[in-house]
């Protein structure tokens, strides 16, 4: 028998992610600080979840005081809280009538996979190139590159992945069998690449034509990040369903599927549920995060600090700039990665995208042009 003692793990965690080479210990507006004593900005926005940055103190607030009045009751029960976040979400959402509260963005997809197979009997859905829905079942399937991990043996839908703004191939691939279209307005993942107008209305029309529903992921690109409170506003374009999480309460973990009132009409008690979404310490979180975020001028603020990277950022090691508002990729005429580490050398936290030359922006939404200026600085320090 082997009496030795066995060497202590490296970490208790499943070693399931790439990590940069830090500790995180608090955070404070739109800087992080580290167990050693750095002061970081933050532009990677713990993957686009803090658009109100840290410490924020409405939230601070709004969720110490709802843990006090009330921590936890389920769907069996009307919240009044339930409802007001309903309505914040639906009154910044242009032809959205119901909602329906999840956990995270995949769950949100899951349920809009499954409400579109069932009001349409079909299970085949068109997805997109770059396309990132999540790692549940059904949203994993309409996830490029799926394979690499989906670990299942077969996915409860036929994916049919056609290429971002290629509204023939979109047109083509659509049909009678079709359940839906999924999109993400403007793709996270794939490093910030945005549909056009064009192929948005394209995914629109055809989707009606053939009896299947549109659906807009909006778990990354939502929630203010792209300028509008969600990104397919600017295109005109509204969904059938429409999902949202990442930012929605401001970094608590929690989402949502909104719903047109036809589509909400086919779906009957005990389709979906759920024993934590909708629960009153994310709602109170999330009619504080749309509150804030709907505030006159915030979302004029995105913009303008979109302009400010693109005047201040071009040029060096950047090639070009892609994305809209704050979800923007800095295309680099180096290796991505090089220049993420680069950044963090200058104490300033990026993202990587799978599009290996992409630097990722996903900042708090708060960020001023003082941190613009930061940014723009270091990435002149970066040779090319
Ligand atoms: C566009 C998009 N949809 C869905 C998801 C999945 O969200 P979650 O990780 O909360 O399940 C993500 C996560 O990155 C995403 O970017």
């Amino acid at each position: 028998m082997n009496t030795a003692t066995p060497a202590t793990p490296v970490s208790a965690e499943l070693d399931v992610y790439a990590r940069y080479p830090i500790e995180i210990e608090s955070g404070s507006g739109v800087e992080l600080r580290t167990s050693d004593g750095r002061v970081l900005l933050d532009l990677y926005g713990g993957h686009a979840t803090a658009v109100l940055g840290y410490d924020h103190p409405v939230l601070v607030d709004v969720i110490a005081k709802q843990a006090r009045k009330l921590f936890f009751q389920s769907n069996a029960v009307h919240v009044a809280v339930r409802e007001r976040a309903a309505r914040a979400l639906i009154d910044n959402a242009p032809g959205m009538a119901r909602v329906f509260f999840v956990n995270s963005g995949g769950e949100a997809n899951e349920n809009a996979l499954r409400v579109a197979c069932k009001a349409t009997g079909r299970s085949r859905v068109v997805a997109l190139r770059g396309g990132f829905h999540g790692r549940t079942a059904a949203a994993a399937a309409c996830t490029d590159g799926h394979d690499a991990w989906y670990g299942f043996a077969q996915t409860p839908i036929e994916t049919v992945f056609v290429e971002p703004n290629d509204i023939a191939a979109l047109t083509a691939a659509v049909d009678q069998n079709t359940a839906a279209v999924i999109v993400e307005p403007v793709q996270g993942m794939a490093g910030a690449v945005v549909l056009d107008r064009e192929f948005l209305a394209a995914a629109r029309a055809t989707s009606r034509d053939h009896g299947a529903l549109l659906i807009a992921d909006e778990v990354q690109c939502g929630i203010g990040r792209c300028g509008s409170f969600f990104a397919i506003q600017a295109s005109g374009v509204v969904p059938d369903l429409l999902t949202t999480a990442k930012g929605i309460a401001g970094g608590f973990p929690c989402g949502a599927l909104l719903l047109t009132e036809a589509v909400a009409d086919g779906v009957a008690r005990g389709d979906l549920g759920t024993t934590f979404g909708g629960g009153p310490l994310a709602c109170a979180l999330i009619e504080a995060t749309v509150n804030e975020v709907t505030k006159d001028g915030f979302l004029d603020g995105v913009l303008a600090r979109e302009e400010a990277i693109r005047a201040q950022c071009l040029g060096g090691v950047v090639e070009s700039i892609q994305g809209r508002g704050l979800l923007l990729g800095l295309r680099t005429r180096v290796p991505a990665r090089e220049v993420v580490a680069a950044l963090l050398e200058s104490d300033i936290l990026t993202g990587g995208a799978k599009d290996p030359h992409i630097v990722r922006l996903l900042p708090p939404l708060t960020i001023d042009d003082t941190h613009v200026a930061t940014l723009a600085a270091a990435l002149k320090r970066i040779a090319s």
